[in-house]
C-alpha cells in the first residue's frame, strides 16, 4: 500500500508533530532535528513525512501532492485552498491583528487606510466586511517597520506574545482570528484512503490527549 503524505513545515510546527506521533508509537528513525534531508519515512514505511515552506502547506495538500498537511490556520486563511481542516493541534497559538502606531484613530473613526501585510487576502477580507477601503502592500516580513517609516497607516499581522509590535511602539487596534496549528486534508484523499486518514487523525487526537 502506498504510504500516506504529510506535508510539514520544518522547524517547531514539524517537532511538535513529530513529538505527537511519537507518544502514540509512530516513530521516524531518520529524523533529527538538524537533518537537511526533507523526506523521511515512518519505520513500517505507512508515513511519508515532506518537509515544505509553511506557506506552500495548503498547496501540496489542495493539488495532491500531500494527501495530510499540518499548517498554521494564518497560512490556511491565506491560500484559500480547497480542503478540509478536520483538527485543531492546538501549538502555534497567537493571533491575526490590526496594530498601529500609539495615536492612531479607532478603525471605526477611519475610512481609508494603507495597510502593510503578510497576508494581504485576510487584510482585505476584515477590512471589506468593515467597510474601510485599502491600499494593501505585500511585504515578507518585518511588518512592524512600514508603519514606523511612513510606508503604511497599519498593519495586519501576527500577534504572540505581543513584544514586537510593543518594541517597535505599536498597539493592537483590534483582533481579526485566533490561529493555531490545524490538521488539513486532501479532499479526493480522504475519499479513498478515508480509514488509514482517519486512523492518523485518531492519532493526533491520542496524542493530544
Ligand atoms: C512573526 C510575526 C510578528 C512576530 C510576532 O514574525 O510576523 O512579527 O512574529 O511575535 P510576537 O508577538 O511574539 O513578538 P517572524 O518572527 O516570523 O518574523 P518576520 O518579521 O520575518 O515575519
Amino acid at each position: 500500500m502506498d504510504p500516506l503524505t504529510i506535508a510539514l513545515a520544518k522547524g517547531r510546527t514539524a517537532d511538535s508533530t513529530i513529538d505527537l506521533l511519537h507518544k502514540t508509537g509512530i516513530h521516524f528513525p531518520d529524523f533529527t532535528k538538524d537533518s537537511r534531508k526533507l523526506v523521511f519515512f515512518s519505520s513500517d514505511q505507512s508515513i511519508k513525512l515532506i518537509f515544505v515552506k509553511a506557506v506552500d502547506v495548503c498547496t501540496y495538500v489542495d493539488k495532491g501532492a500531500a494527501d495530510i498537511g499540518v499548517v498554521g490556520k494564518d497560512n490556511i486563511l491565506e491560500s484559500g485552498a480547497d480542503i478540509y481542516e478536520l483538527l485543531d493541534l492546538e501549538i502555534g497559538k497567537c493571533k491575526f491583528s490590526v496594530a498601529g502606531p500609539i495615536d492612531h484613530p479607532p478603525l471605526d473613526e477611519v475610512s481609508q487606510l494603507t495597510v502593510a501585510s503578510k497576508y494581504p487576502g485576510v487584510a482585505e477580507k476584515f477590512f471589506k466586511e468593515k467597510g474601510i477601503e485599502v491600499d494593501l502592500i505585500k511585504l515578507n516580513g518585518s511588518v512592524e517597520l512600514a508603519p514606523l517609516i511612513g510606508m503604511s497607516d497599519v498593519i495586519v499581522d501576527i500577534v504572540e506574545t505581543g513584544n514586537t509590535i510593543r518594541e517597535n511602539g505599536l498597539k493592537v487596534m483590534d483582533d481579526i482570528e485566533d490561529i493555531s496549528t490545524r490538521l488539513i486534508v486532501n479532499k479526493s484523499s480522504f475519499a479513498t484512503k478515508t480509514k488509514s486518514i482517519q486512523y492518523i487523525i485518531d492519532q493526533f487526537r491520542a496524542g493530544l490527549e
